[in-house]
């Protein structure tokens, strides 16, 4: 009988919603979406060869300059050697974010000698600007979506690297010897190492921008590695690589699968060497794999709501660049269908009554314990797989609202929260709405993990990380 009335209700909001909604003309994940064309590289635009900074720079503006509705450039900051750290914006609104539509990134070469994924971006790059006008997919990504593109993050790790250099740890580090995939705030543990210009780079830019939907591209290995990457276990009993899951596992599984199912050959799960783990349908939990303090993706989700994927996409760290079209070939379906991901779920805006937008209202979909933020806009995204869900909100001044909403396949949820102002001093909310522990779900204090356990681990960490990717 229960069952009845949830199916009824389902069946009647499926409905309503579809009637209400007409504001997407066109699905794009159901069976009858267009996919995206073919597409042959133009390698008199940009050969398949590494680029070093200084021409990886004249590509970004020479791109910038030839497609200036299109494109962007704008670099976050400089390395240690003061290399820039150049973001390419690719979308219809490249200088201006577009209210209501997500803010996308893909970090490459955050270790410097993984390379591929470095020369992946600037393909990637000129993939999206030569499709614009011709591929109805590529134009409605664009038009929808802002991609942030940052090719490099160790400019200066790259430059000490080898082309045909498979495995080890030359270049990987920054200038001072940093691993920078290792110098982000940790969620569950202390991170005691000093801060990095590069790694402040990215964290002032995601406070500024909020992203929905990220992949950092590295080498070495062949998979798609979700959070967390750090677990609460004490080191001892991280030996045995515990899987160390988040609250939003059903929706890092399927875009880690989105990238894996898109790949040539990831999905395969084959293990790059005899001695290395093969991976089941080509993802794993980062933990599961190897824990590790300081990583980047558990800082993008658990800081700022912004669900960051590890791709790792090739077995050898800088290949020759020979093979750098098979990689393209290999990737480049996965690399679009992963971004379009950032449209799936809920989005939407916290305003109140007079219809202005409310910041940093504090937003949780029930049952799921990491929290986001609206943006100044009042937006938010949330990606979820289709159900039914709880979305509660709370913002100080404010009454807390909980909203029951569903999610279906084909499109995102449309969903506007107006809060009411709360009395000062009798409202019946008082004790239920104190800023810090709203704070709390979005920040989380770290676990202290201090003295000689902190060392073991963290050398436990390097020397994993030199044979992993
Ligand atoms: C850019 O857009 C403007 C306004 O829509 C148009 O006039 C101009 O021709 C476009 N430029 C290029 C290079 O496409
Ligand atoms: C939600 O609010 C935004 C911003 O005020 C508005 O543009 C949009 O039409 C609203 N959508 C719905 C479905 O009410
Ligand atoms: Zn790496």
């Amino acid at each position: 009988m229960a069952y009845h009335h949830w199916a009824i209700g389902l069946f009647l909001l499926h409905i309503f919603y579809n009637n209400l909604c007409n504001c997407q003309s066109e699905n794009y994940f159901d069976d009858s979406a267009p996919s995206p064309r073919s597409y042959t590289p133009d390698v008199g635009l940009l050969d398949f060869v590494y680029h070093n900074h200084d021409d990886m720079t004249r590509f970004l503006r020479t791109t910038s300059a030839r497609y200036p509705n299109l494109t962007a450039l704008y670099s976050i900051g400089k390395s240690i050697q003061g290399r820039d750290l150049w973001v390419i914006v690719v979308s219809s609104s490249p200088y201006e974010h577009m209210i209501g539509k997500p803010d996308v990134k893909y970090i490459a070469n955050i270790h410097g000698n993984e390379a591929v994924g470095k020369e992946l971006m600037l393909h990637l790059v000129q993939y999206f600007v030569t499709s614009y006008n011709t591929d109805p997919y590529i134009k409605w990504l664009l038009d929808n979506t802002r991609i942030h593109i940052l090719p490099s993050l160790n400019p200066d790790g790259y430059a000490v690297s080898k082309e045909g250099t498979c495995d080890g740890g030359q270049g990987r580090y920054n200038a001072r010897g940093f691993d920078l995939n290792r110098n982000f705030p940790d969620y569950f543990k202390q991170n005691t190492k000093r801060e990095q210009p590069e790694t402040d780079a990215v964290k002032e830019w995601i406070s500024k921008i909020q992203f929905v939907l990220s992949g950092s591209l590295h080498g070495g290995a062949l998979v798609a590695s979700y959070p967390y990457d750090n677990t609460p276990n004490s080191m001892f009993q991280s030996y045995s690589s515990q899987p160390s899951l988040t609250p939003d596992d059903d929706v890092f599984k399927h875009l880690s699968l989105t990238y894996a199912n898109n790949h040539a050959k990831m999905s395969r799960g084959v293990a790059c060497k005899s001695a290395t783990p093969s991976f089941e349908n080509g993802i794993t939990n980062g933990a599961a794999w190897y824990p590790l303090t300081g990583g980047m993706q558990d800082y993008n989700y658990v800081w700022y709501g912004c669900m960051e994927v590890t791709l790792e996409v090739s077995c050898c760290k800088f290949p020759p660049a020979h093979e750098l079209r098979k990689y393209w070939e290999d990737n480049q379906l996965s690399l679009v269908k992963f971004l379009a991901e950032a449209h799936r779920g809920v989005q939407g805006f916290v305003m109140d009554t007079n219809g202005a937008p409310i910041e940093r209202a504090s937003l949780k979909i029930k049952g799921r314990d990491v929290g986001f933020q609206s943006t100044k806009y009042g937006e938010f995204w949330r990606i979820l797989l289709p159900g039914i869900y709880k979305l509660e909100v709370f913002a100080d001044g404010y009454a807390p609202r909980e909203i029951d909403f569903m999610v279906i396949e084909q499109h995102p949820t449309l969903l506007n929260v107006t809060l009411q102002a709360s009395k000062r001093n009798d409202g019946p909310y008082n004790n239920y709405r104190p800023v810090s522990a709203a704070q709390q779900h979005y920040r989380p204090q770290p676990e202290r993990e201090q003295g000689f356990l902190s060392s073991i681990s963290s050398g436990f960490n390097s020397l994993v990380s030199n044979i992993f990717g």
